[in-house]
């Protein structure tokens, strides 16, 4: 069997929680593989609404396993946060979910240290999520991390170690914690004590072993590609690869067994955090669209920026991604307007291209084609022969721009109000 990947095609947020729940049912697997407690995936149905972290979208379904992979970065404290909420609404996590051994450990010394780099950066910081992201990946790479399997092979000295390198480095930051400190690590052994209770295991051979049984996997990605590390909007972007590419390194399946690549898109655009935004609305537009939209921060609570559609963003995404199938989310939100703006080029020093350019911090105009809206309530409908005209045109001009089937459109937050097109 394949792995099939579903993942975020512009700045994250784009539904990716809604989409996975619903994507569910058709497989024995999820799996989450890079990313952490910086993603915010939102599921809503039967009238309840739950916003997930580090721990897949695909444990509200039939009892798949759920696995959290090596590419994940854990905060212990906030997992043991998540996991018992959802006990608390009758999840048998324990039962479906496994964690990698290898995925690595958020300390309270990484967030100490994330907030520190972005002060230091002043004017110029990223808006991280503050969640200590970009510090623990920083140890991954530069092999002073601490991994989860380590709670096994002596700990506190490793422990320690990596807390004497993070009290050096605040202290050239100037950012010496207080004594905070000594209480957010005993929270913080306590959890690393409650994260023991799961089932830890090497997730690349129980990947491997389910793959060669005939079970179905489908990889979560969390961010979206204009946040990936290599080919996002650098430096404005996350700390991970958060591309397909991802799924493999971040679960250890290899690249031929990647099989469908969903790829998410909003009908609009948005950001959350700094950095350049070429189709950014500041105008009453762009707040309607927020407003409508809902587009605040499902863990931060953080405004979140918006925009038109960006072609050229989304084929650059299609590209490195390999999308075999486009999923549309937040249709519903365009709904009541008289007219739809999408970006098919960027005009660069009086130039037009169509190629997504090395930095987009430069002067971009977005080159825009203006659609007619679709003016109807779509939230209850319940298949693509009751979609407006207008939106169905809209459908089969980003099809070709894109060169990509849309193959589900998702028209409300609810599990419900998704459509499978034919
Ligand atoms: P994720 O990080 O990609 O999982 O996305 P988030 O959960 O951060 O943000 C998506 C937001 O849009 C959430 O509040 C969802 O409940 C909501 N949402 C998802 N799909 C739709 C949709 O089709 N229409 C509307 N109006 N809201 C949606
Ligand atoms: P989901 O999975 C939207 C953004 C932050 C910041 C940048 C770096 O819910 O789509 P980090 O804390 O990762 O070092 O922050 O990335 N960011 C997200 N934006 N959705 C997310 O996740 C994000 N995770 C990180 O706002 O600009
Ligand atoms: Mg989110």
């Amino acid at each position: 069997m394949k792995v099939d990947v579903l993942l975020g095609l512009q700045w994250g947020d784009e539904g990716k929680g809604k989409v996975v729940d619903v994507l569910t049912p058709r497989y024995d697997v999820v799996a989450r593989f890079q990313g952490g407690p910086n993603a915010g995936h939102t599921l809503e149905f039967e009238g309840k609404k739950y916003v997930l972290r580090s721990i897949p979208s695909g444990i509200f379904q039939h009892g798949q396993i759920n696995i959290i992979g090596n590419g994940v970065v854990l905060d212990p404290v906030l997992f043991r946060q998540e996991a018992e909420e959802l006990e608390k609404s009758g999840v048998d996590l324990r039962s479906i979910l496994r964690i990698s051994k290898k995925a690595h450990l958020i300390t309270p010394t990484h967030r100490l240290l994330d907030a520190a780099n972005e002060k230091a950066k002043g004017g110029k910081k990223i808006g991280t999520t503050g969640k200590g992201i970009g510090p623990t990946y920083t140890d991954k790479i530069s092999r002073n991390g601490l991994r989860l399997g380590d709670v096994y092979h002596n700990f506190n000295e490793k422990y320690a170690t990596l807390r004497s390198l993070h009290l050096a480095r605040l202290a050239t930051l100037d950012a010496n914690p207080g004594d905070e400190l000594a209480e957010l690590e005993s929270k913080w052994m306590d959890a690393i004590e409650y994260i023991k209770t799961y089932q830890i295991v090497d997730s690349e051979h129980l990947v491997n072993t389910l793959l060669a049984e005939g079970k179905s996997v489908l990889c979560e990605g969390a961010q979206g590609t204009l946040l990936d590390i290599d080919f996002g909007s650098y430096p404005f972007v996350t700390s991970s690869n958060t591309i397909s590419s991802g799924a493999c390194s971040g679960l250890g399946v290899a690249p031929n067994k990647i099989g469908e690549v969903f790829g998410i898109f909003k009908a609009y655009c948005t950001r959350v955090g700094s950095g350049p935004f070429p189709t950014e609305l500041f105008d009453e537009t762009g707040k309607t669209i927020r407003d409508l939209g809902h587009e605040y921060g499902a863990v931060t609570g953080r405004e979140r920026r918006c925009g038109w559609i960006d072609l050229v963003a989304l084929r650059y995404a299609i590209m490195l991604n390999g999308v075999t199938q486009l999923i549309m989310m937040k249709s519903d939100v365009l709904d009541g307007f008289d007219e739809i703006k999408a970006c098919v080029a960027y005009k660069i020093n009086g130039e037009e291209t169509r190629q997504f350019p090395y930095s987009i911090e430069e002067e971009i105009e977005p080159v825009y084609v203006t659609l007619p809206g679709w003016k109807t309530d779509m939230t209850r409908m319940q298949s693509e022969e009751e979609f407006p005209t207008q939106f169905k045109a809209y459908i089969e001009f980003l099809e070709r721009e894109l060169s990509t089937p849309i193959t589900i459109v998702s028209i409300g937050p609810d599990r419900k109000q998704t459509i499978v097109r034919k």
